[in-house]
């Protein structure tokens, strides 16, 4: 017993020194600025990185419009925060990304409800087994159909309300990942199955870069609007994302030290989204990707034609009309 506490010592006391090394590297959004008056939206805000993101925004103030599909579930991440911060305002709003018609009914009610928005964070996202063969309510694979065309709909029925409360931000939430997918605009919804190049879901992987692209786009198009677009990538964080996802025991054995070295908190993984969203500091440049609250070079290469392609496609799919 004695010898194995003198072997496992050291391991975990050097785990945990290199976890504070890479933390640093992780970046903290460093604007503590009062955000009174400002109001943002966050999409999936009741688990993960939205709620994170939530919380840190009515910290400073803001008025949080907080687009779930579990309205129950939004009220009791309304109570949680509530315990420990009374500032800012939480309006607990139902959006169901894989119904068109339910974002639709939400845009309608925001638009109603809220003259300005200065700040719509894309943050919903699944992750779902593709043995599932799980779609949304209008056919659309899962992935493809939240993850992107969701949200694809929901920002242009908002854009002239950004555009009017510029200076603004649309901020994407996408993920490295996206270096691993493939947009085959003849297998847009995985008709043809989707083939796996790693150990990642494909349709996952492909959904994040259709954000990717979508955000390019969408920054060319809101040129000289007022309106930046920025895309972020969290960060390997510890959320209910892969919760769909049967691990067997062993994976747990084996997993833990990667976790512990490359895991981020919640809140830890919000940093880079709320940075985007509200530093001041930030570069107007629109479009581009940011990781651990700096701009990151990604190794894939976007190109126009096929961001403007899947523009014309997504907009036909969801039946948005917007000119060039
Ligand atoms: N965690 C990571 O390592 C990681 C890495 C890179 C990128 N990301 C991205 O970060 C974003 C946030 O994910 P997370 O890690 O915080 O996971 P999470 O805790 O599972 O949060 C995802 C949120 O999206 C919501 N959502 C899912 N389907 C929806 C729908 N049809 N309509 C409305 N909302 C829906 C979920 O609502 P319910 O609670 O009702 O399911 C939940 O609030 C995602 O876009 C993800 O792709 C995460």
């Amino acid at each position: 017993m004695t010898s194995l506490c003198y072997i496992l010592l050291p391991i975990v006391v050097i785990i945990g020194l290199l976890r504070k090394c890479r933390e640093r590297s992780w970046g903290r959004c460093k604007d503590t600025s009062n955000l009174q008056d400002r109001v943002f939206l966050v999409t999936g805000a009741n688990s993960g990185i939205g709620k994170e993101t939530v919380r840190e925004l009515v910290r400073r103030n803001a008025k949080v419009i907080m687009a779930c599909r579990d309205m129950e579930s939004a009220r009791n991440c309304i109570a949680e925060i509530r315990t420990k911060i009374p500032t800012g305002e939480m309006i607990p709003m139902e959006l169901d990304l894989a119904s068109l018609l339910s974002i639709h009914k939400f845009a309608e009610r925001v638009l109603q409800d809220f003259p300005e928005i200065h700040g719509l964070i894309n943050n919903a996202g699944v992750y779902v087994p593709l043995k599932n063969r799980t779609s949304t309510r209008d056919g659309f694979e899962i992935h493809f159909g939240v993850n992107h065309l969701g949200h694809f709909l929901l920002t242009n029925l908002l854009l002239d309300r950004m555009k009017r409360s510029a200076p603004s931000r649309i901020v994407i939430v996408t993920s490295k990942l996206m270096e691993s997918g493939v947009i085959d605009f003849s297998n847009l919804n995985g008709e043809k199955g989707l083939p796996s190049k790693g150990r990642m879901n494909p349709a996952y992987c492909n959904s994040k870069l259709a954000n990717a692209y979508f955000t390019t786009e969408l920054a060319r198009r809101l040129e000289n609007t007022g309106v930046n677009v920025y895309m972020v990538c969290p960060g390997f964080t510890y959320t209910g994302l892969f919760r769909n996802v049967k691990r067997r025991w062993f994976h747990y054995i084996i997993f833990s030290p990667v976790a512990l070295l490359f895991l981020r908190t919640a809140h830890q993984g919000a940093q880079t989204v709320l940075h985007c969203a509200t530093d001041a500091g930030l570069s107007n440049e629109s479009g581009l990707l940011y990781r651990d609250c700096n701009l990151y070079a990604s190794k894939r290469t976007l190109r126009p034609e096929v961001a403007q392609k899947l523009w014309d496609i997504s907009a036909s799919l969801t039946g948005v009309h917007s000119s060039k």
